[in-house]
Order: structure tokens, then C-alpha cells, then sequence
């Protein structure tokens, strides 16, 4: 069975105290997902990298960095080096640019991710399925936590998940963010999701430990 791997926002964490935010989840999260909005390929501006390298000192935890950001190329050498092990870059704002930026991220030998937004079709990643460390499928629009889950995500994890298998990739992790919980977690896992983000479902919760802890149930 394949490990199922929690990763929480930071997007969603108390930043005036970052430092007990992230050692909330220090131990029970198995991944930090960083949330990067540059105000022009999402309407929304989040944070950077002095967060970044922040974070970076107290997490022991990879670090796992979601650009949703235009010309995702220019930025990638500076999450690298400011400690990322995972970039993620959306399809829509990278297109034709898209096997390049996967070049780039492994060039500074961190894992490369594509995300795609749910109004894109599955199909337009599937060029780059052979190459990429691991896929980002959003379950919400990109932009905003706090969203609700968009049901139809289930078929589209499962459609890439599908192709991954009939590539001869199946080990290829799925990532699905957006809207994740306790209540829906092993849905999306049943679909063929194998590391699922979650921002206000820890960090809003009365428990973030037991939170992770049910949703890897
Ligand atoms: C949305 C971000 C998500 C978000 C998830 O653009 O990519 O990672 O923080 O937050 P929740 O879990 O609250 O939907
Ligand atoms: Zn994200």
C-alpha cells in the first residue's frame, strides 16, 4: 500500500507566530506545503522568501514550494536555494515553457511538480507525465484557502493516475490541494492521491496533530 503523506499549508498558519505554527506540525506533518502568489496569476498575494527561508530554519520537514506565480522560470534557482526540495509550477502559466522548468528545477536538484487548475483538462499534462517527480492536481481554484472541494477533482486524480499507470509511471505521487480534511481525505486517496495538502483543516483545528493524524487514517 502506498504511504499517504500529510502536508499542511502554511498558508493558513498564524504568521505572527510562524515559529510555534510550524512546530505544530513539526512532528506529525510529513511534508510543508508553501504557498507562492504573485498577485497576477492568482488575485491574491501570499508570501515570499524571506517566509521561506523562515520556515526553512525551524522545519524538519521537506519543504515543498506551490508557485502560482507568472514566469515561474525566473524564480526557481531562489526557492531552491532558499531550501525548497519540492517545485511545483502551474501548466497554465508555463504552457510550451512547461519541460524547460521541469529541466531547471532538476538542474538544481530538487523534485519537479505541474500543477494544473480544475478548468484545465487532465490531457494537457500528460506530455510531461514521463518526467515530472510528482503531480499537483488543485481540488479548488488556485488563489484562495478556505475554499470548498470541487467533487469532479475525484475523476481527474483518477484520469492522471489512469495515464501514470499506462506509461508504466504508477509510483509517480499525486498531489491534491484545495478543501482537503478529515471527512473527504479517503475519497481522494481511493481516487489515487497520495499526498494530500491541507491548510485550514490543520491549522484551524482544535487539534492540528490529530487532524493529520485522521486524515493519514
Ligand atoms: C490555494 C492553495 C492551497 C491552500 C489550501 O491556492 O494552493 O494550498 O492553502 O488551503 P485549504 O486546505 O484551506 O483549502
Ligand atoms: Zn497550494
Amino acid at each position: 500500500m502506498t504511504k499517504i503523506l500529510i502536508a499542511p499549508s502554511m498558508l493558513a498558519a498564524d504568521f505572527l507566530h510562524l515559529d510555534s505554527e510550524v512546530e505544530k506540525v513539526n512532528a506529525y506533518a510529513d511534508i510543508f506545503h508553501l504557498d507562492i502568489m504573485d498577485g497576477t496569476f492568482v488575485p491574491n498575494i501570499s508570501f515570499g522568501f524571506p517566509v521561506v527561508e523562515a520556515i526553512a530554519k525551524k522545519a524538519r520537514k521537506p519543504m515543498d514550494v506551490h508557485l502560482m506565480i507568472v514566469n515561474p522560470e525566473k524564480y526557481v534557482e531562489r526557492f531552491a536555494k532558499a531550501g525548497a526540495a519540492m517545485i511545483s509550477f502551474h501548466f497554465e502559466a508555463a504552457r510550451e515553457k512547461s519541460e524547460e522548468v521541469i529541466e531547471l528545477i532538476h538542474s538544481h536538484g530538487v523534485k519537479a511538480g505541474i500543477v494544473i487548475n480544475p478548468d484545465c483538462p487532465v490531457q494537457a499534462i500528460f506530455p510531461y507525465l514521463p518526467m515530472v517527480d510528482f503531480v499537483l492536481i488543485m481540488s479548488v481554484f488556485a488563489g484562495f484557502g478556505g475554499q470548498k472541494f470541487i467533487p469532479e477533482s475525484l475523476e481527474r486524480i483518477a484520469a492522471v493516475k489512469a495515464e501514470l499507470r499506462r506509461i508504466g509511471r504508477p509510483e509517480v505521487p499525486i498531489e491534491v490541494d484545495g478543501g482537503i480534511g478529515p471527512a473527504n481525505a479517503a475519497s481522494i486517496v481511493e481516487a489515487g492521491a497520495s499526498i494530500l495538502v491541507a491548510g485550514s483543516a490543520v491549522f484551524k483545528a482544535e487539534d492540528p496533530s490529530a487532524a493529520i493524524e485522521k486524515m493519514r487514517g
